[in-house]
């Protein structure tokens, strides 16, 4: 039995108190993962940010805003954790500034001035111990492959799961499964509970080292 943390959901970075920036992912792909998880017998943290998705009562949910937040409570989640699964969407920028009261209209344009948030995968699988693993999501719209195993080495994960732009906010996935070093391990379609639990197996027999009590 290991202990997974899953990073589930979009982020959210506020302009000001009542609007924000943000992406359409459900956290669909996250509660598949967590159920997948679960069935297998492992125990499932899950780091959220706002969906409207139920996640499995077994599970332990830790609700977020912002990508800083979903880093702080990862990576407090993962220090007692073996491994972390990145299927979050979380807003890779903010605003430089966030205005604390309503910003009203000029009758000009706005100029946002954005900075990047801190990659949580990328600074987690940074600092990871080397029984602990990592697995990072993909999405891209060309040279799928290519691109999926180039962002492996660079964020220094131990798998890849590359999927399809149509999977955001769909009951259906297709995807394919890297291990580190470049190896393509098999590739899933259909609805994403399905996905999840061939996802699951994949990390059970490549990244988690059966223990002597397991
Ligand atoms: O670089 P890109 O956003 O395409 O990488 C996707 C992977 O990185 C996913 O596993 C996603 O959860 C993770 N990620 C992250 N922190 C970010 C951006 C992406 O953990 N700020």
């Amino acid at each position: 039995m290991a202990h997974i943390v899953i990073t589930s959901g979009p982020t959210r970075e506020y302009l000001d108190p009542v609007r924000y920036l943000t992406n359409a992912s459900s956290g669909r792909m996250g509660t598949s993962l967590a159920q997948a998880a679960l069935d297998l017998g492992h125990q499932v943290t899950v780091v959220s940010g706002p969906v409207s998705v139920e996640y499995p009562a077994k599970a332990k949910v830790v609700w977020v805003t912002t990508t800083q937040e979903m880093l702080d409570e990862a990576r407090m989640a993962f220090s007692n954790a073996d491994g972390l699964i990145g299927a979050a969407a979380p807003c890779d920028y903010m605003p430089e500034h966030v205005e604390t009261s309503k910003l009203q209209k000029t009758g000009n344009d706005l100029m946002l001035h954005l900075k990047e948030t801190p990659d949580i995968v990328a600074t987690l699988a940074a600092k990871k111990l080397s029984k602990q693993w990592v697995v990072a999501f993909a999405l891209e719209t060309q040279d799928v492959r290519f691109r999926a195993i180039v962002k492996l080495s660079r964020k220094a994960c131990d798998m890849i799961v590359s999927n399809s732009a149509q999977a955001m906010n769909s009951l259906d996935n297709s995807v394919e499964v890297i291990l580190r070093g470049g190896t393509v391990l098999d590739q899933f379609y259909g609805p994403k509970p399905l996905v999840a639990t061939g996802i699951l197996r994949l990390i059970d027999k490549h990244l988690i080292v059966p223990t002597a009590n397991s």
